[in-house]
């Protein structure tokens, strides 16, 4: 087979909103409930851990109750069908929580802000799949403690897998951003780390975002239409 390239997709928000999953900052966003420095740092989960736990009981909640749409299919077609040997490569790094990647399908996934199904214990470092809550201080399943937090990156924390995830910036040939404002570093400069690298940049979005000025073309539109149209593109010419 010969050369398809590297791939890395960006997703954020905007890829789940036609789940029914709120976004973070349009007028109806999830922020606008909720201060974000009252329920996504450390220093509110000192403050007020029955706030940030009943926050993010809801977003479980929430994430179970959302189902996969034509964006996260599609890309799941793409993970299935786009090679992983020395001819190309694909990874989707997305800033979401919920799961609806991996239900549509796709395995190539990196979740570089956490899983809002996991949690974590903050006495014995051990991750669990959780699909319950926490405010009912649960005890860890590994040790015993009340120690667990949700497995979620909150601001000032460094967010997960960034080597991974700038390796293979560094060797993308092409770069995609889906669903995503822009608002939001590291993640709103991948654009600019990987076209310094020569890869090409497309941008599939509802609205102009903050950093559409980076990319080389910029697709305003719906997800769930854009993303099906760009990856016929993508496997058609591949010839697959
Ligand atoms: N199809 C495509 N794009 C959409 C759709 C849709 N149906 N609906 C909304 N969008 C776009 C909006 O135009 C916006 O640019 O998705 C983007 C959502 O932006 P944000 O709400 O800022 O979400 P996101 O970019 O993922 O936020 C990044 O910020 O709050 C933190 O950690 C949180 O991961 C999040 C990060």
């Amino acid at each position: 087979m010969d050369r398809q390239g590297n791939i890395v997709i960006l997703t954020g928000a905007g890829i789940s909103a036609e789940s029914g999953l709120r976004t973070f900052r349009a007028e109806d966003g999830l922020w606008e409930d909720h201060r974000v420095e009252d329920v996504a740092t450390p220093q509110a989960f000192r403050r007020d851990p029955d706030l940030v736990q009943r926050f993010y009981d809801e977003r479980r909640a929430n994430i179970l109750a959302a189902e996969p749409n034509a964006a996260h299919r599609a890309l799941a077609r793409l993970d299935a069908e786009w090679p992983q040997d020395g001819s190309g490569s694909l990874l989707i790094v997305t800033q979401n929580i919920d799961d609806l990647h991996e239900r549509a399908g796709a395995s190539r996934v990196l979740h570089m802000h956490g899983e809002g199904l996991a949690v974590w214990c903050t006495a014995c470092d051990a991750r669990h799949s959780w699909h319950g809550t926490l405010r009912d201080d649960p005890p860890c399943p590994s040790c015993g403690e009340t120690a667990l937090r949700p497995d979620i990156v909150w601001f000032g924390e460094m967010p997960y897998r960034m080597e991974e995830i700038f390796a293979a910036l560094s060797r993308a040939d092409l770069f995609v951003s889906i669903g995503t404002s822009g608002a939001v570093y590291p993640a709103a400069g991948f654009v600019q780390q990987a076209s310094g690298h020569g890869a090409r940049t497309l941008e599939l979005n509802l609205d102009r975002s903050a950093g559409s000025q980076w990319f080389d073309e910029t697709r305003l539109g719906p997800a769930s239409e854009l993303v099906p149209q760009w990856v016929d593109e993508v496997l058609g010419r591949a010839g697959a």
